[in-house]
């Protein structure tokens, strides 16, 4: 399943790993804290008594790490070595059991077992930069599930994104020594709903600015989109509540297995 596109996100979260909190302005263990207990009071509203969850785009293990931390038997999978390597030094450092392995998310396969609920958080999917793809990754992610089990995925609010075209998200700062910035271009494509991130990490060196840049693609899914595709997958009960927050600004879409 690789292919340039492919190759580009991998290189991407393999290079950015070390870095990574700093999306966070340094604060990524508070972020660990509040999305796992965002994710538990969801899990729990949809699916008392849930357990065990697959977390199939999990990084260096925000999510993973949060709900393990609240008693959940965690297996996080990602295609990005790099960040799978500190997901399992964060749990050993934090004190958590969770297992973590290299997998791609349009093909689960490799994953043993199923599970009482699958998430996929902060705009894993919208990496897809084949709109056939998504409905494929779905369905992986359903042939996860035990029959009743519920999916989660939270991503950026493209409806709303598509009519901005945003040049430009917030930038991070974290006070260091050394400081460090991140600066988060999007340069939107004329013809595609597709855009280029670049991320330029800039760290406070001798009174000047070493900068390093990281450059990824995503492609804007719709809300409709990834209904149909949960549709499409054999999910019911295709729900966006508005009341709902994981990731900070993103949608949250839940599903239920058939
Ligand atoms: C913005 S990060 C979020 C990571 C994690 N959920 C978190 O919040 O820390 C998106 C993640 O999706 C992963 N990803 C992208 N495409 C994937 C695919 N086809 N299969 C599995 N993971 C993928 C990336 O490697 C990256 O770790």
């Amino acid at each position: 399943m690789t292919s340039p596109e492919h190759e580009l996100v991998v290189g991407f979260y393999d290079a950015f790993a070390p870095d990574y909190d700093l999306a966070y302005g340094g604060n990524w263990e508070s972020a660990v804290e509040r999305q796992g207990k965002a994710l538990d009071a969801l899990i729990q509203d949809e699916l008392a008594g849930a357990r065990s969850v697959l977390d199939c785009s999990c990084g260096i293990g925000t999510q993973a790490i949060g709900l393990a931390r609240r008693g959940y038997s965690v297996v996080g999978t990602d295609i990005s070595e790099r960040a799978l390597e500190r997901a399992r030094n964060e749990a050993e450092r934090l004190g958590v059991e969770a297992s973590f392995a290299v997998a791609d998310f349009r093909d689960l396969t490799c994953v043993p077992g199923r599970f009482d609920v699958v998430i996929s958080c902060d705009n894993a999917l919208p990496h897809l930069l084949e709109p056939a793809d998504v409905p494929v990754a779905v369905t992986q992610m359903r042939s996860k599930l035990r029959p009743g089990g519920l999916l989660v995925i939270t991503m950026r609010d493209f409806d709303e994104a598509l009519r901005e075209k945003a040049p430009l998200a917030p930038p991070a700062v974290v006070a260091g020594p050394p400081r460090r910035v991140l600066v988060r271009l999007h340069d939107w494509d004329d013809d595609r709903p597709c855009y280029t991130v670049r991320y330029l990490v800039l760290v406070e060196k001798d009174g000047g600015w070493d900068i390093t840049e990281h450059t990824t693609r995503y492609r804007a899914v719709t809300r409709d989109e990834l209904t149909g595709a949960a549709a499409f997958a054999g999910f019911r009960e295709i729900r966006w509540p508005i009341n709902r927050t994981v990731v900070g600004g993103q949608r949250v879409m839940i599903a239920i297995n058939e």
